[in-house]
């Protein structure tokens, strides 16, 4: 027998503002036609003054426990995935633990930037599987707004804010692929490329928060090659091709990244789920934005084999194989 961690359920939350692309059109050197075009992207959202990184994790979480029919009380172990921590200490995993669960759980925040979720995912399911935790909260939330230099067209255009939230619980599997759950995880960093991404501020450097700084063409080439790899590695680990999957839940970057990452697997695009034309970029929101999005509206069905990936600060990637 094998222990699996199952999403139970998921859940999320975008803040009420939106920004258009004509918006920002209207205040800086940029068009709808250019972002729609190089990106995909139509609108972001926004958090409104005073609303943090917590509150959004908090609206996601409770919508996962929901949806899984679990008390907070249940969880026992508490992990966020996050760029934009509503303070440097604590994490804000312990705020999220405050307002829902038990006192005296762990908590704790992963920091993978757009690849926190697939981080995330392993920390969690190597707990799962290790025994030390029974049900857990895994949450993906950002404010990228808040750092984002709004003068800077080749970047404040590609992001926004949101919340994407799974519980999961440990089952008893049979160590078969036709298990429920996560089935393996391929996790990836390369320090060297640090400055084609990275946010100019910071406790220990500069004490200040920072802005996001990216050069976006040497970002997307490395992308393209590194998440068709992660993809292919996953699908080896478990002797599947592309064919077997019933969805790609990718981090939303960016369209034409999507587009190339399914073209490269021979994936027929009508599996591959894509928010990025509604929220941008939410680093490490998105897979979990877009997990619930596609279970909610029906296309992600339980017993579905679901591959996520993505890429993002560090470098960071990795990928995800998981049988809802
Ligand atoms: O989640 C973490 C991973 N992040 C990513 O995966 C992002 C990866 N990179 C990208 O998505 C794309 O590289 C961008 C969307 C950032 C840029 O698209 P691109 O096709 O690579 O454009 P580019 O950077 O080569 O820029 C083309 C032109 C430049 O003008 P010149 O030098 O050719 O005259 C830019 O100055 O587009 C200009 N440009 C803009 N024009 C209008 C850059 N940003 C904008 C803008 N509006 N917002």
């Amino acid at each position: 027998m094998t222990l699996r961690t199952v999403i139970r359920g998921v859940g999320s939350y975008l803040p009420e503002r939106t920004i258009s692309n004509a918006e920002l059109a209207s205040q800086i050197d940029t068009s709808d036609a250019w972002i729609v075009e190089r990106t995909g992207i139509h609108e972001r959202h926004v958090a409104a003054d005073g609303e943090k990184t917590s509150d959004l994790a908090i609206a996601a979480a409770k919508r996962a426990l929901t949806h899984a029919g679990i008390d907070g009380a249940a969880i026992d172990l508490v992990v966020v995935a996050t760029a934009t921590p509503d303070q440097t200490f604590p994490a804000t995993a312990a705020k999220v633990q405050a307002q829902l669960c038990r006192p005296g759980i762990p908590s704790f925040d992963v920091q993978a930037v757009c690849s926190g979720f697939i981080y995330g995912l392993a920390v969690v399911d190597n707990f799962v599987r290790a025994g030390q935790c029974k049900t857990a909260l895994l949450i993906g939330a950002e404010t990228f707004s808040r750092i984002l230099d709004w003068q800077d067209r080749t970047t404040c255009v590609l992001f926004g804010d949101g919340a994407g939230a799974v519980v999961v619980s440990a089952e008893q599997g049979t160590g078969a692929g036709t298990d429920r759950g996560v089935l393996s995880t391929h996790l990836h960093s390369d320090g060297r490329h640090h400055d084609m991404l990275y946010v100019d501020g910071g406790p220990s450097s500069t004490q200040t928060t920072g802005h996001v700084r990216m050069k976006g063409r040497e970002v997307f080439r490395h992308a393209v090659v590194n998440l068709a790899d992660t993809v292919h590695e996953c699908l080896a680990a478990n002797h599947l091709t592309a064919a077997d999957l019933d969805w790609l839940v990718p981090h939303q970057a960016n369209r034409r990244i999507l587009d190339s990452t399914a073209q490269k697997l021979g994936l027929d695009p009508a599996k591959v789920v894509i928010t990025v034309d509604q929220h941008a970029n939410t680093s490490a929101a998105s897979i979990p934005l877009a997990l619930d999005l596609a279970v909610r509206d029906g296309r992600i069905k339980p017993g579905q084999l679901v591959l996520m990936e993505a890429m993002g600060g560090g470098f960071t990637w990795g990928s995800a194989l998981v049988r809802m």
